[in-house]
């Protein structure tokens, strides 16, 4: 028989290749936090992708691929070419996303404003709207200002739980901010610094940054350390399927989780061998099945 990509017995893991099929052969609940930051211009390419559906634990959830969301899937699309494709390629990996969440389990999904409004609506229909937690504004001050408009200086993180009645949330292990005007609050607090809000402010990966991979797209690892020390626990299995130079990988090997990242670029499997082999626990690296040798 042949062996499974991943199991949760195996090490930190990253595969080399399209993400769904991937993602369709993981065991349903396996994972505690998925972060993904997926890309906007997927291309008419994907357009072929036909709606799939998966099969829910508890079967009851409104809309998951009843008329609410078919519904809404019409309407939305109906009149936007780009938006149709994005649903197209993102619904069904979403979808996986669901599944693959355990029942204490948490999604944070990275998007700008152009995106985060269609994805809200996405997810709505996919988790349930009692499922969301969170919009985090990601705050940065970085490049070029607009003249014509407010210049863009943030992104938009959607959170959505699997089980809002019993999800796993831990904001004492986050790092803290100063706070804005410390002369209000106590110097015990002044030296403690306050939990972070819903807007947090970093700093984008600077180009002089010992961080950074040269990967165009790479996040900071200080944003995705604060979502697996909230949302997850030392030993907890993370996963991110669109992983590019695999900053999940990096946060959660510093914070004692283990790792599943998944990217069909080979940039990205290069990058990410470059910056994780280098580590306390560092991953094997798994072609899925068509692709080239992940090298
Ligand atoms: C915005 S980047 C992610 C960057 C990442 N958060 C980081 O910090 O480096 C999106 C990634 O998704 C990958 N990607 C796009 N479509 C994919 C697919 N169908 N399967 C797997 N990876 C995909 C791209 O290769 C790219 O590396």
């Amino acid at each position: 028989m042949k062996e499974p990509l991943w199991s949760p017995t195996a090490p930190n893991t990253v595969i080399a290749g399209d993400n769904l099929p991937v993602l369709e052969t993981l065991p349903e609940g396996s994972f505690q936090l998925i972060c993904i930051d997926p890309p906007f211009n997927t291309g008419r390419v994907q357009r072929a992708q036909r709606m799939r559906t998966v099969r829910a634990a508890d079967g009851d959830r409104v809309g998951f691929k009843g008329h609410t969301y078919q519904t809404l899937r019409g309407a939305l699309t109906a009149y936007d070419d780009v938006f149709s494709d994005y649903w197209d390629f993102l619904a069904p990996r979403l979808e996986q996303a669901w599944r693959l969440l355990n029942e204490t389990g948490t999604l944070y999904l990275h998007l700008d404003y152009r995106e985060v409004h269609y994805a809200k609506v996405m997810l709505d229909a996919l988790f349930g709207r009692e499922c969301f937690l969170n919009e985090i504004i990601w705050a940065y001050d970085y490049g070029a200002r607009a003249k014509r408009r407010w210049p863009t200086k943030h992104d938009n993180i959607l959170v959505y739980v699997k089980n809002p009645k019993d999800y796993h949330f831990n904001n004492e292990d986050v790092d803290r901010e100063p706070y804005m005007a410390p002369g209000l609050v106590t110097p015990d607090k002044v030296a403690r610094g306050k939990l972070p809000t819903d807007v947090w402010w970093h700093t984008i990966v600077a180009p002089n940054a010992r961080e950074r991979t040269g990967y165009p797209t790479q996040k900071p690892v200080g944003i995705l350390k604060r979502m697996v020390a909230a949302s997850s626990r030392p030993g907890d299995w993370v996963l991110d399927f669109f992983a590019g130079s695999g900053t999940l990988g990096a946060a959660a090997g510093a914070l004692d989780r283990r790792y599943l990242l998944i990217d069909s670029h080979p940039e990205a499997i290069a990058v990410m061998r470059r910056r994780l082999e280098a580590t306390p626990t560092p991953p094997r690296f798994v072609a899925a099945e068509g692709e080239l040798a992940a090298s």
